[in-house]
């Protein structure tokens, strides 16, 4: 199946109750963890490239990392998205590059301009008779906390999306889909020890019910495994009081309108965990194939979990 964008995807997640993962792509382990997993489960998936990430792989050998996953699982859809593009010129140079979707995160600027660029950025992507291809476009209401993109949003500056914008927002931009802020955020330190992490799910709600049957994305989904941050701590790491959102709540709100969930952080702790231990295991080896492979493997088992566990989305190619 070649490329596809994100709206099938979306309206049969909506129906049905589930969430497709939105994993982060930065290099060939990661997208053949994540595609293994993923095609062995028979379940749809979202691999997102940060401007970071394009920065770091060069988009180009990302794209073909990509086909080449497609060709291997052609029984599952995968979609190509850029995540958090912050200009009209990122989204339209993705989009000519191939990308099947794109973010368009206005969610720093004020209301009247996050709607401007999101609706330059939404024209360009559905022109179809000029591009031969819609492309679904990801627009955002809200302000997450976290490190993302070396844009760090303090705590006090996050601010939880406002129910009574979306419906305006939606109809003037035309975006395929809304990222909302309800209490995650982006990194692997999303709460003080001692605070309790919660949801806002009747923001979630409220959202919902002035849009029904609009698929609504979480940014910031990492739960951070407390198995891997173990194993990173006892193997020389030093990530003291990394916390995610229980993995009960983003279940939660997979079955209502949450149809994409964001997760990078995950990823992280997991590559990072298995590298770590196997170099402390066996400091001895200097072959990248011995403990990229440990690598990928917990890359696999994370995106099982996930698309088992948490999204609900295996066996929904
Ligand atoms: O939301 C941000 C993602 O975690 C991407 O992070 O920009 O460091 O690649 P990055
Ligand atoms: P995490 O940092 O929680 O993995 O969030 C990732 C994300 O939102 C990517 O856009
Ligand atoms: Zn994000």
């Amino acid at each position: 199946m070649p490329l596809v964008n994100t709206k099938e995807m979306f309206e049969k997640a909506y129906k049905e109750g589930y969430a497709i993962g939105a994993f982060n792509v930065n290099n060939m382990e990661i997208v053949q963890g994540i595609t293994e997993a993923a095609g062995e489960l028979n379940s749809p998936v979202i691999l997102q490239v940060s401007a970071g990430a394009r920065k770091y792989a060069n988009p180009k050998y990302l794209k073909h990392l990509v086909e080449a996953a497609i060709e291997n699982y052609p029984n599952i859809p995968i979609a190509l998205h850029l995540d958090h593009g912050d200009s009209f010129e990122i989204c339209k140079s993705c989009i000519d590059d191939g990308f099947s979707s794109v973010m368009i995160d206005g969610s720093k600027l004020d209301f009247e301009e996050n709607i401007k660029v999101t609706k330059m950025v939404c024209d360009y992507a559905h022109d179809v008779k000029a591009r031969g291809r819609y492309i679904t476009v990801e627009g955002e209401l809200g302000k997450l906390a976290g490190i993302e993109d070396a844009v760090n949003v303090k705590d006090e500056d996050a601010q939880f999306t406002n129910p009574d914008e979306v419906e305006e927002f939606v109809k003037r931009t035309g975006v395929d889909s809304l990222a909302i802020a309800i209490g995650t955020s982006h990194g692997a330190y999303k709460f003080k020890p001692g605070q309790k992490p919660r949801l806002r799910l009747d923001i979630l709600e409220e959202v919902s019910r002035r849009l029904p049957g609009f698929p609504i994305v979480l940014h910031g989904a990492s739960s951070v495994p407390q198995e891997f941050v173990k194993i990173i701590n006892e193997n020389g790491g030093a990530m003291p009081n990394a916390i995610g959102i229980p993995e009960d709540q983003l279940r939660e709100a997979a079955k209502r309108a949450v149809c994409k969930i964001n997760i990078d952080s995950d990823l992280r702790v997991a590559l990072t965990a298995a590298i770590r231990k196997h170099f402390n295991d066996h400091p001895d080896h200097f072959d990248p194939r011995q403990y990229l492979t440990d690598a990928r493997a917990n890359i696999k088992e994370l995106v099982a979990h996930k698309i088992k566990d948490v999204l609900g989305s295996e066996n929904k190619a």
